[in-house]
């Protein structure tokens, strides 16, 4: 299970009055669920999936993963902890002078602790598992967004991750190829029993591969639970802004919103 206790987080900046951008938050998530976080632009989804690994270091609370509090860690416990924590970003960060093959063996390298053959064997293993050995030699500039998103996923696990996060991690992708990668995260998630953590601004991406939802709003989870029954009976003001976000349901007629 990972849990989160009490997170705040504030952001102090020179040239401006400190931002609390989390607060209180009180989160857990099971092993082996797709737990998805939704909200507006602004509302902290970024920063808190980013404490779960201590990309973002929480102002005060604490992150537990599978029994250990990753927040009293440092040094070369924390960097081992982080190992097993998987990323997928928006537009990929990959490596653009290095091969699709290179990229996955990236985290490998940093490890320190494997050999050329063992980092062979383990990236061909995670390039078959998202469908890219026959463009193991190719850069990413080659390759479509999908592609390149699949290089991003199959380096997020090349070290065999306890937990993976997404952030928006299909959201410059058409349609089709949004399906696509959420099929190959529903499968990872079946096959490996992997617990997914992934944010989105969709509802439809929510409601195509999440168990469970958190609804986020200036820093607090206003709403959470399964998603069936969030989309049955949403609750909360935002849950129903979201579910419906041009309003056609719920508030004015299309032509006044285009209007
Ligand atoms: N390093 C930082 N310093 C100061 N403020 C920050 C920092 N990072 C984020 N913030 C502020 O914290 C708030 C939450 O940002 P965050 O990126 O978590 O939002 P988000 O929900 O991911 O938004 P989006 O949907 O647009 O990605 C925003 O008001 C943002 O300006
Ligand atoms: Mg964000």
């Amino acid at each position: 299970m990972i849990e989160l206790q009490r997170i705040e987080k504030t952001f102090h900046t020179a040239d401006r009055a400190p931002f609390q951008a989390l607060r209180g938050i009180d989160l857990q998530v099971q092993t082996g669920e797709i737990f998805g976080i939704i909200g507006r632009s602004g509302a902290g989804k970024s920063t808190l999936i980013r404490t779960l690994n201590l990309l973002e270091r929480p102002s005060s609370g604490r992150v537990i993963i599978e029994g250990q509090d990753i927040t009293a860690l440092d040094g070369a416990a924390l960097r081992a902890a982080r190992q097993r924590i998987g990323m997928v970003f928006q537009h990929f960060n990959l490596l653009n002078a290095r091969t699709v093959y290179e990229n996955v063996r990236f985290p490998l390298r940093l490890t320190g602790q494997y050999s050329a053959a063992q980092m062979k064997e383990r990236v061909d293993e995670v390039l078959a598992l998202v469908g890219l050995t026959e463009h193991r030699d190719k850069y990413p500039r080659q390759l479509s967004g999908g592609q390149q998103q699949r290089v991003g996923i199959a380096r997020a696990l090349a070290n065999r991750p306890r937990l993976l996060l997404c952030d928006e991690a299909t959201s410059a992708l058409d349609p089709e190829t949004t399906r696509s990668i959420l099929q190959l995260l529903a499968r990872i998630n079946q096959e490996i029993g992997l617990t997914i953590v992934l944010i989105t601004h969709g509802m439809d991406v929510i409601r195509a591969i999440c168990h469970r939802v958190a609804i986020l709003e200036r820093g607090s989870i206003v709403e959470q639970g399964e998603v069936t029954q969030i989309f049955r009976d949403p609750q909360h003001e935002v849950t129903r802004a979201l579910l419906d976000p041009l309003g056609i349901h719920f508030g004015a007629p299309t032509n006044e919103v285009l209007a």
